[in-house]
């Protein structure tokens, strides 16, 4: 039977929506907050007022772009948590309203397990390589940064996470530091690309088990900015590229230390990346080439599924949907991660 889901997130600042017939992308449609720009960081309560706006224009046009009516629906599933709760609230009440008017099945949805599971979406007519069970999950987000090691599609167990900031923290950080508009992630990236990344080091962190930590880099970064701009007031704007790509290569090797330790201590070499993080090109780049220097299999998400989006709740809810996994709608949203 052919089942068709229509997937709900509204975590942080992206409100999307998106159908799926079986795992097959039909739409995706994700409609970006600007108003949290100039503030350097994402504004909670402007936050819940910009989903609110967007939520009906989002979800009426990914079914225009999948070609379907509401009537057509099988399932729609909705990010429960963790996320801002506001956020939440609004992706949550319109997906259990749906569900009620027009008689659905609703599934609640994870958004870290989500991030893992869009590897799963096919997107066109090729089927791609999906990842075979068990293999490791480098999720990497504004909000997380977790290494998982995954048996199964709902069989998740953490076996690293951070103690302090996000490693998109660090690179959205680092860009406040150098004067960029939030996110600055990807602008590091970009900078990064056309900066020598050997120009400025910084300090490892010292910490010995799987887990990571980011706080003492962005201190350290900070610092560093500080003391030269003392002597020189256009430090940053002559070494934009090299400052960029030096924070960058340094969040990487964090990141990249971290995996190969885990492959070492699970004996599982089949590493996916997941989350916005997951987009930066340096980061990519380092882990297919040290994938092919060791022999691990290395599994990239499609760019559009990297940062948050509704088809990773799609798969999401449509997996859970096929093991009759189903959910109430006296669930309300949670803001911490249960992993
Ligand atoms: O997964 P996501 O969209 O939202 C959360 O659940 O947090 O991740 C957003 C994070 C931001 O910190 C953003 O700066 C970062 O992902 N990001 C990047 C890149 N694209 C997005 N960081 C580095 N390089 C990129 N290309
Ligand atoms: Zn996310």
């Amino acid at each position: 039977m052919n089942i068709l889901t229509l997937g709900i997130e509204s975590s942080c600042d992206d409100t999307s929506a998106a159908v799926l017939l079986n795992n097959k992308l039909l739409a995706n449609v994700i409609a970006n907050q600007k108003v949290h720009e100039k503030y350097g960081g994402v504004v909670p309560e402007l936050a819940s007022r910009a989903h609110q706006q967007n939520i009906i224009p989002v979800v009426d046009t990914a079914m225009k772009e999948a070609g379907i009516d509401k009537k057509d629906l099988n399932v729609i599933a909705y990010t429960r948590g963790p996320g801002l709760l506001g956020s939440l609230l609004i992706g949550s009440t319109f997906a259990k309203t749906m569900s009620l008017g027009l008689g659905l099945p609703l599934i609640e949805v994870d958004h870290l397990q989500a991030h893992i599971l869009s590897h799963f979406i096919q997107k066109d007519d090729i089927v791609p390589d999906f990842p075979t069970f068990p293999f490791l999950c480098l999720l990497v987000s504004g909000g997380h940064t977790q290494i998982m090691q995954v048996n199964d599609y709902f069989e998740m167990k953490l076996i690293g996470k951070t103690i302090d900031d996000a490693a998109g923290e660090a690179f959205d950080k680092a860009a406040k530091i150098l004067g960029l508009p939030y996110p600055g992630g990807p602008l590091v990236d970009k900078y990064g690309a056309m900066g020598d990344s050997k120009r400025f080091g910084f300090p490892k962190p010292q910490i010995k088990n799987l887990d990571f930590s980011f706080s003492g880099l962005k201190t350290s970064f900070l610092y560093f900015i500080r003391d030269h701009l003392k002597t020189d007031a256009d430090f940053i704007t002559s070494n934009l590229n090299d400052l960029c790509a030096s924070m960058q290569f340094a969040i990487v090797g964090v990141l990249m230390h971290k995996i190969e330790k885990a492959i070492n201590e699970t004996g599982v070499n089949k590493i996916a990346l997941a989350g916005g993080v997951s987009a930066n090109s340096a980061l990519r780049k380092a882990l297919l080439d040290k994938g092919n220097q060791m022999g691990w299999k290395v599994y990239i998400p499609p760019f559009e599924f990297t940062t948050d989006n509704a088809a990773m709740i799609a798969i999401t809810g449509y997996l859970k949907f096929e093991k009759g996994d189903y959910s109430t709608i006296e669930q309300s949203p949670y803001s911490n991660s249960k992993f």
